[in-house]
């Protein structure tokens, strides 16, 4: 693999090239090698990675690894995930929160963002707790090796079988709804020590409206997401009632791709009411969960608060409140996913057909699409892309880059602006970090892509490509169709 040195670092005057979506001074900060170097510059507020460059080939690199040798390597298409980032957006929330908060704080990844055992093994080894959804990402989590003291467990209709399982593997659970207090309340009853209750947090909807899509919006009123806070008083009182139960925490999530500092400003001081009520029931309640949100940017025009920022707002409203209120400061708690690992990672393909409607439009068509980034389909969400091996070029041809599934509606991308290309070329889109492979699907019997790790010159494979067999693995035959 193509290391960091010896490349070549070409300035900024490429303005309509690939260059144009590098962070100033990208190549500079590489030649230093350390994550450390990347403290000043927000993950979240870049379209690439951070230690993307362009060789002097005029390829383009990510964690010292040459895009076009990855894909020559280990196929298309290809998740290459930049673990120089992803420890640096991790860092960045820790300091944050040891600068504006004078508290003790937790950071969990969102792993519905993107659960696998590198991924959770490496927010693990940056300080990162957990937020996990289900039963399979609470076995993921923990087969990464995460101490199970650090794992939160969410969701709207938890199943026994999957509370139990969180239960007896010692994660903290945060509770939605009355039936699953009930079903708490129950496996509490069940629980053969009988010494320790179990650590719950409750979560609530605060009824803060943010500006994101409708179906990424969680806080307002109207949403299927946690105890309505109308009902704080019946729900405290009952929990209060629960002897195998700790309430040890309360809990809010208002949406995710949030641009806007207000919301979160907002919900800490709500968070905070909230909890003097709890203690007036006398719950032992230590820890406020502050959810996650914070948007990134997958175009020029997306402009979002930096991680440190973030922080800021959320510490600073939650620590204001508490004076105001005369109590102890909790820990307080946030579970960012998309910010962490979005910016994160590439997908890198290989262009194939294309196709010229005149007057209308040019059709450039992929090795894959909706079932490894079904974002654009689902949520009209918009991203952008360069040549890998074409950085140097001009941006002359506004194409649309359409997936091969067989879907009118599989396109990546309305309106790209490329240098002009050919089959073979390798087509990167970026920020494709997070809700791209855990929300992947086999579409059309699609096999899902391979995903790299880079770091400093090398590649590690962290998900095999799948296999036809793969495919089949599940399949059953009955005999009489034999
Ligand atoms: N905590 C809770 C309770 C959540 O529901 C979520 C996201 C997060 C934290 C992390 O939010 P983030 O920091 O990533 O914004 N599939 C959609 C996003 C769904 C978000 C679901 N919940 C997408 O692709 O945009």
């Amino acid at each position: 693999m193509v290391s960091g040195q010896g490349v070549e670092t070409q300035n900024l005057a490429y303005q309509n090239s690939g260059h144009q979506f590098l962070r100033d001074g990208a190549a500079v900060e590489l030649a230093n090698g350390s994550v450390n170097g990347f403290d000043s510059v927000s993950p979240n507020q870049q379209l690439l990675p951070l230690t993307a460059q362009v060789n002097s080939e005029g390829h383009l690199e990510i964690g010292g690894c040459d895009v076009v040798d990855l894909v020559q390597q280990f196929g298309s298409p290809l998740y290459i995930l930049d673990e120089d980032t992803l420890r640096a957006a991790c860092r960045q929330y820790r300091q944050a929160f040891e600068r504006y908060y004078p508290g003790a704080a937790q950071v969990l990844y969102a792993s519905k963002a993107w659960s696998c055992l590198a991924v959770c093994a490496i927010v693990a080894r940056e300080g990162l707790g957990v937020d996990v959804v289900s039963g399979g990402e609470i076995f993921t989590t923990l087969e990464a090796g995460v101490d199970p003291q650090g794992i939160y467990f969410h969701g709207n209709n938890k199943s026994r079988d999957e509370l139990q399982f969180a239960i007896e593997s010692g994660c903290k659970i945060v509770v939605d709804n009355w039936h699953e207090l009930k079903l708490l309340v129950g496996l509490a009853g069940e629980k053969r020590d009988g010494v320790h209750p179990i650590s719950i947090l409750i979560r609530l909807t605060p009824g803060i409206e943010c500006h994101t899509h409708e179906y990424i919006r969680t806080g307002h009123l109207d949403s299927k997401f946690g105890f309505d806070p109308n009902q704080l008083d019946d729900v405290f009182t009952s929990v209060s009632q629960q002897p195998g139960l700790a309430c040890i925490g309360l809990h809010a999530h208002i949406g995710s791709q949030i641009f806007e500092l207000q919301p979160h400003n907002d919900l800490g001081s709500v968070m905070v009411q909230w909890l003097c009520k709890a203690t007036q029931y006398g719950l032992p309640i230590k820890e406020l969960n502050i959810g996650g949100g914070l948007g990134i940017r997958y175009t020029e025009s997306d402009d979002p608060p930096s991680i440190d920022e973030w922080v800021r707002v959320v510490a600073e409203s939650v620590r204001v409140a508490c004076e105001e209120q005369q109590i102890p400061l909790p820990k307080l708690l946030c579970e960012p996913g998309r910010s962490l690992i979005g910016p994160a990672c590439v997908t890198a393909y290989t262009i194939g057909s294309r196709k010229v409607v005149p007057d209308i439009r040019t059709y450039l068509t992929v090795d894959g699409g909706m079932s490894d980034n079904p974002r654009p389909i689902t949520y009209q969400s918009l991203y952008r892309a360069v040549v890998a091996n074409r950085m140097n070029a001009p941006m002359t041809e506004l194409v649309a880059i359409a997936g091969k599934h067989c879907e009118s509606g599989d396109i990546l991308i309305k309106e790209a602006s490329l240098p002009i290309t050919e089959p073979g070329d390798i087509l990167v889109v970026m920020a494709t970090g997070a809700y791209n492979y855990s929300m992947s699907s086999n579409y059309n019997r699609v096999p899902r892509p391979a995903a790299v790790l880079v770091k400093e010159g090398d590649a590690n494979i962290i998900l095999q490509r799948e296999t036809y067999q793969d495919l089949v693995r599940q399949d059953r035959l009955p005999e009489r169709l034999k």
